[in-house]
């Protein structure tokens, strides 16, 4: 375990920017992890899974920790679930393939979401209908001021669209080492309910899909509208989409009657951000080498060489265009960092 100094974390991110950590480590064990923190006590840390979900905007002036803990197993079963723990490190997808390739159910929708386990609850990822909070049971978290390992169960999380206790009371205290989820068996709750999943099966002749026909649906819907970030740097959905008053939507509905929204609840609607950003007019469009994608609006893209600084301008003018035209403030789902 070696701390490296002025270190790129091009590769480590996966808008594909160029930032540099001024301390770099990644370590491969809890012992390591409790190491590198004893004997780092007062230097300013910034904690690294997959780097799927940040815009780095400037070089990090810290120790960059890139949790690297890898193992995953079924800890528990009975003749209906089996409870799978994976450690943080772990990529994603990998650890939803190897689940599926079990026969394990409740993972499916999630294919192909970038990242790693470790990062999941603190968005708690979801598409598709389906939310980690779904089968989550919980996570195991070190402490890094008493570098004690501290539980969350699902109740603990606080899990809501995007949001968990680890983006807001508890944000930056705790480094999540492993996560277990509880996943069916037999007698799998498939939810094909999403629209373009259905339309998938439906084009392929599948009429009794398996977790495997699933999650192949989800794979070739997500290929098809999202950047693979290996060829084009992005983070995924840069906005959350806005939840806002139903009685504020009713109002703008009038000027824009086509505007698509979903019931959130009584009082509140969801709108699709994407729609918002399509419809200002910024699909597709190109300053520099930042962007925004041409099959889905809610996605910012690095071309190569943008800067953090270069994304984050284009963010703002997308922000301030929506605003303006609908009088809707859509926020970042990415950390600016
Ligand atoms: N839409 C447009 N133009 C666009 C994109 C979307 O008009 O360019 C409208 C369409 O009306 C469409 C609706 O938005 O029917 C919904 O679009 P989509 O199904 O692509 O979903 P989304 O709301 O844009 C969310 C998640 C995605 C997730 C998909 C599928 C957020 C912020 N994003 O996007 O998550 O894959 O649903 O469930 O909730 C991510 O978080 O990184 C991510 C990709």
């Amino acid at each position: 375990m070696e701390i490296l100094t002025d270190y790129s974390l091009k590769t480590y991110n996966t808008f594909g920017i160029e930032a540099k950590a001024k301390q770099f480590v990644a370590v491969h064990s809890i012992a390591e992890l409790q190491t590198v923190l004893t004997e780092n006590p007062t230097t300013k840390k910034f904690i690294l899974g997959g780097g799927s979900n940040m815009l780095l905007t400037q070089n990090i002036d810290a120790l960059v920790i890139h949790v690297d803990l890898k193992g995953k197993e079924i800890i528990d079963e009975n003749d209906d679930f089996a409870w799978v723990e994976s450690q943080a490190g772990e990529n994603w997808h990998e650890f939803v393939s190897w689940t599926i390739d079990q026969n394990l159910g409740g993972l499916e929708n999630l294919s192909l979401i970038p990242g790693n386990v470790g990062t999941t609850p603190i968005q708690n990822i979801g598409a598709y209908g389906a939310e980690i909070k779904d089968t989550f049971v919980l996570c195991e978290a070190l402490h890094i001021e008493t570098q004690e390992l501290v539980v969350f169960k699902k109740d603990e999380c606080k899990f809501g669209y995007r949001e968990s206790i680890f983006k807001n009371e508890v944000k930056d205290e705790f480094i999540i080492t492993s996560v277990v989820f509880k996943l069916t068996k037999r007698n799998h709750q498939l939810n094909t309910s999403y629209g373009a999943i259905e339309t998938e099966l439906a084009n392929q002749n599948i009429s009794n899909p398996t977790l495997k026909d699933v999650s192949n649906a989800v794979i070739a819907i997500r290929k098809s509208k999202l950047p693979d970030p290996k060829e084009l740097g992005n983070s995924g959905s840069f906005f959350k989409n806005p939840v806002i008053l139903k009685t504020d939507f009713e109002k703008i509905q009038q000027q824009f009657p086509d505007m698509p929204h979903y019931v959130v609840s009584e009082t509140e609607v969801k709108v699709p951000a994407g729609w918002l950003i399509e419809q200002a007019g910024f699909k597709g469009k190109r300053f520099g080498d930042a962007g925004i994608h041409k099959n889905q609006a809610l996605v910012l893209v690095n071309y190569g060489n943008a800067t953090g600084q270069e994304i984050l301008a284009v963010a703002h003018d997308i922000q301030e265009t929506v605003l303006k035209t609908y009088g809707i403030a859509i926020q970042a789902e990415v950390n600016i960092i």
